[in-house]
């Protein structure tokens, strides 16, 4: 069977690279991963999620893309006719769900978060922040967060504005704008590093974010970063093969995933850089979850020049980085939706956005009063990003590459992703048929205290 006609597709290369760093650059680099990586000690964690966003993640995130463009469906659909065509089972289908499932959960909490960045902008750009201390910053986010009204009219708000561009469609909604926001993220980054090197701890900071101690590591933190890896590009779910789908035939899926991977990598790096000198700077402690990054912020911004209108563009900026990773969450229900049942995308946002805010409400209210809900030591919001991140995304990426890496055709994979005769080509195959599932799996075992 050759390729079939593509239905939709981005205008160019850079499009698409767009569109899938837009993916997967979001809170999960500037919000999650400093979090994670202070609760998990630093440096050793940084090394091991390195590792694997290296020989899982970037071999995983090729297999992704090339079962979208082979299919040209939503995830679940792509799955059923790729198998189909090769006479395998349509079982292999449920991994498309798995992917809905676990962005529909995704996204029910990172709208809520994405909701905080929002919040920020306004407190940022109502000057609330000038001259703060770091106790007082500490104060404004607990308050903040122990107000479910807040939390909920932000979720609200976030989730429309996610819904409203997902149902205009691909080349309307989820192209434009990435081209500039990306670059300019990358800026008030750099800006910020610039001001934690001279915030007096930058060497406190560097060092607690690079120098692997491995004794600091925690019972679960290898499962924690390999999760982050799955995460932070945004694998395992879907989102990258619908993504894939849309890709014009002509464009190399290799180095389009080399710079995905990197950008969002340096973009994640950098977020540490500027917020572990600050913490250190101002005597906060490395482990202070989720709100790290919105009490140790505002006390930069306070301080530099400029600081709040620096601060307003810098949570402007991440609300459109939370964005742009938001759409693709749903994208492949909506997708699938509208494909199977003929829905018009516009109904298809409704009812699945409608789940997903219910959703939502689990962790908004985890944040105050149901805070003391809790399932194996977790709350609501824990416990959904725990599974989601840690567990159902590795196990969805692992399908994909054994998919990828056994049950298709070697030629129609070769064909997809040319990698030329060599080392690459050898070196991809080892990685996504033995090195990938094999360690997701001795990741799992070791986490359930088996290994
Ligand atoms: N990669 C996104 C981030 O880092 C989150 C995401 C996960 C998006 C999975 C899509 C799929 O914020």
């Amino acid at each position: 069977m050759t390729e079939k006609p593509v239905r939709v597709q981005w205008t160019s290369r850079m499009a698409f690279i767009l569109a899938a760093s837009g993916s997967a650059i979001g809170l999960g680099n500037i919000w999650k991963f400093p979090y994670i990586a202070g609760e998990n000690g630093g440096g050793a964690f940084v090394l091991i999620y390195l590792a694997c966003v290296a020989a899982i993640g970037v071999p995983i995130m090729m297999a992704e893309i090339l079962l979208g463009k082979r299919g040209r469906l939503s995830p679940i659909n792509t799955m059923l006719i790729l198998a189909g065509e090769i006479g395998a089972t349509p079982a292999w289908r449920y991994v498309g769900w798995l992917g809905v499932i676990a962005g529909f959960l995704i996204l029910s909490y990172y709208s809520v978060i994405a909701g905080w960045t929002m919040a920020y902008v306004l407190k940022m750009s109502l000057g609330s922040f000038v001259g703060i201390s770091a106790i007082a910053a500490g104060e404004v986010f607990s308050a903040f967060k122990s107000t479910p009204q807040f939390l909920l009219i932000w979720h609200t708000v976030f989730m429309a504005v996610t819904l409203w561009i997902v149902s205009l469609g691909v080349s309307g909604g989820l192209e434009k704008g990435t081209r500039f926001m990306m670059p300019a993220l990358f800026i008030l980054l750099l800006l910020l590093v610039g001001y934690a090197m001279n915030s007096g701890a930058f060497r406190q900071g560097f060092e607690f974010l690079f120098a692997p101690d491995f004794s600091r590591l925690g019972a679960d933190s290898v499962l924690i970063a390999m999760g982050q890896a799955f995460f932070s590009l945004s694998l395992g779910m879907g989102a990258i093969m619908v993504y894939g789908s849309y890709l014009p035939t002509h464009v190399s899926i290799a180095r389009s995933t080399l710079w995905i991977a990197v950008a969002d990598t340096v973009i994640a790096l950098l977020a540490g850089m500027a917020i572990f000198p600050i913490i250190f700077a101002n005597q906060l402690e490395p482990t202070l979850g989720p709100g790290l990054i919105f009490q140790t912020l505002p006390v930069a911004f306070g301080q530099m020049p400029a600081g709040a209108f620096f601060g307003t563009l810098f949570f402007v900026l991440l609300f459109f980085a939370a964005l742009s990773s938001s759409i693709s969450l749903i994208e492949p229900a909506v997708a699938w939706l509208s494909e199977t049942w003929k829905m018009s995308r516009f109904r298809a946002c409704a009812i699945a956005g409608s789940l997903c805010w219910l959703a939502g409400l689990g962790t908004v209210y985890s944040f105050n009063v149901w805070g003391e809900i809790k399932w194996f030591g977790k709350t609501i919001f824990e416990l959904v990003d725990f599974v989601t991140a840690n567990i159902m995304l590795p196990i969805g990426g692992v399908l994909m590459a054994l998919f990828a890496g056994w049950v298709m055709n070697r030629q129609t994979v070769e064909a997809q992703l040319p990698l030329g005769k060599g080392l690459a080509q050898r070196a991809w195959w080892i990685l996504i048929r033995y090195i990938a599932p094999a360690s997701v799996f001795v990741v799992f075992l070791h986490a359930s205290g088996i290994l």
